[in-house]
């Protein structure tokens, strides 16, 4: 019997081992080709480089099939982007006792929000405050997404944090995220008592578009005689007048985390006008200014003054009038922050500023600071030169970065500082 079987087993023995060999072969050559697919070069102090190559690719990949799926009428591609942000970024939901936090939604007139409450400042009467405006283009994320960074702001800082759900693109468009966040924090500032805040330690926050609304809602709030004590800006959009920075050539073709690349920001300037015109490469090349407001706005945005390197900047380039036209909200103040005034930055409180190289935003971040700086304005600026756009996202699960940590827990200090 037992010899029988061993007979029987010895040929079945043998093909296993070839059927295992071809199995390992194809799995070798699969690895081999991951491998040279996802492959990047990347500078030599980056920060977990194959964690940030497998993350890129991927996100190229479902970028590249939501395209796909939206020409075949499948589904509506930032429906997919928003849950996938969701689901790789934000929903590791932190709850720890520990950290003493109440944590409620609840709407601030008629705009919900997310507040996180030190649970030490239940009896207090005036709570710092930071009003925060999450990033995501005007078009992705939300409340639930930045839960996390909101939970370790309000954790590492101890004050008030309150994260504003804005409507976005494309169910509404410009100015409805303007709005909304207007409306909370002015309903804030004036009815200060009513919330326990103190309306002289409201500091505004928020990293990409939500930098961007920081700045532009600080500056409509001074306008009207509030006075927020302080903004804090990480990696802020401050101006969509001109994308020939430095920064946009470089980084562009980059293709930060897999998403930051041509096609994805020429659709998204289409997306974010109402008139949905087709937006071209054209753009890149500012066309779509006019003759009038590269002479009008140039100062605001002179990368030849303050930048160390730029490239020539024809101040008498008509622009594309189909663009002109349908993108004029882009450069207005209210979109574009940085396009205004010595005389308004004037009169901004400290500013706290974050910047990271891998971004097409860097240089916007440095121009604001020359323009702080010639006016001797208080400004903390702080440049993370080895990573990249939206790396203080990525706090937890298998997309965890460790210098995500690390950038919150510096924003926090220096919020904390200056609140
Ligand atoms: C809130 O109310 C304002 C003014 O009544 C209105 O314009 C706005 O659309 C509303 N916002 C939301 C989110 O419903
Ligand atoms: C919360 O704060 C405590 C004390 O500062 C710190 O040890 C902990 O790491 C923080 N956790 C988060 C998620 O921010
Ligand atoms: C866009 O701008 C570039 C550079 O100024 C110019 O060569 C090109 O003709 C412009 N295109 C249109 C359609 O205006
Ligand atoms: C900033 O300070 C410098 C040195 O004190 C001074 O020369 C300059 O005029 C100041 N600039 C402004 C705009 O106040």
């Amino acid at each position: 019997m037992c010899a029988m079987t061993q007979d029987n087993d010895k040929p079945d023995l043998s093909q296993r081992y070839t059927s295992k060999g071809k199995i390992l072969l194809i799995i070798l050559s699969l690895s081999v080709l991951t491998i040279a697919l996802v492959y990047q070069p990347l500078p030599e102090n980056f920060p977990q480089p194959w964690k940030y190559r497998f993350l890129s690719f991927g996100a190229h990949l479902f970028s590249k099939l939501g395209y796909l799926g939206e020409q075949v009428n499948l589904f509506d591609r930032i429906h997919v982007l928003r849950f996938l942000y969701y689901t790789f970024v934000g929903c590791f939901k932190i709850r720890n006792p520990e950290h003493h936090l109440q944590i409620y939604d609840r709407k601030i007139l008629n705009v919900s929000v997310r507040i996180f409450e030190p649970e030490e400042l239940a009896n207090v009467d005036q709570m710092p405050t930071i009003i925060h405006f999450h990033g995501g283009g005007f078009l992705l994320g939300c409340r639930d997404t930045y839960d996390q960074v909101t939970y370790a702001l309000a954790n590492l800082t101890r004050a008030l944090v309150i994260s504003v759900e804005y409507r976005r693109v494309p169910e509404h468009y410009f100015p409805a995220a303007f709005d909304d966040c207007k409306l909370v924090a002015y309903e804030l500032f004036q009815n200060a008592l009513k919330y326990r805040i103190d309306v002289n330690r409201i500091a505004l926050a928020g990293d990409s578009a939500g930098g961007n609304l920081a700045l532009v809602i600080t500056q409509s709030l001074i306008r009207d005689g509030f006075n927020p004590r302080t903004a804090c800006l990480i990696y802020p959009a401050l101006q969509f007048f001109d994308f020939t920075l430095p920064s946009y050539r470089l980084y562009l073709p980059r293709n930060i985390l897999g998403v930051i690349n041509e096609e994805n920001f020429l659709s998204v300037m289409s997306e974010l006008s109402e008139s949905k015109v087709k937006v071209t490469r054209d753009i890149l090349f500012n066309n779509h200014t006019s003759a009038e407001d590269k002479r009008r706005l140039r100062p605001y945005v002179n990368a030849g003054k303050h930048l160390p390197i730029s490239l020539p900047f024809d101040t008498d380039a008509e622009g594309n009038e189909n663009l002109v036209k349908n993108l004029n909200f882009l450069i207005s103040p209210k979109m574009s922050p940085l396009l205004v005034s010595d005389e308004e930055l004037m009169q901004l409180p400290p500013i706290i500023l974050f910047t990271t190289e891998f971004d097409i935003l860097r240089d916007e971040g440095f121009i604001l600071a020359e323009r702080l700086k010639s006016l001797n304005k208080t400004l903390y600026h702080h440049h993370f030169p080895a990573t990249f756009h939206g790396a203080h996202l990525l706090l937890y699960g298998p997309l965890k970065f460790d210098i995500a940590y690390e950038m919150v827990e510096h924003i926090s200090r220096k919020i904390r500082e200056n609140l």
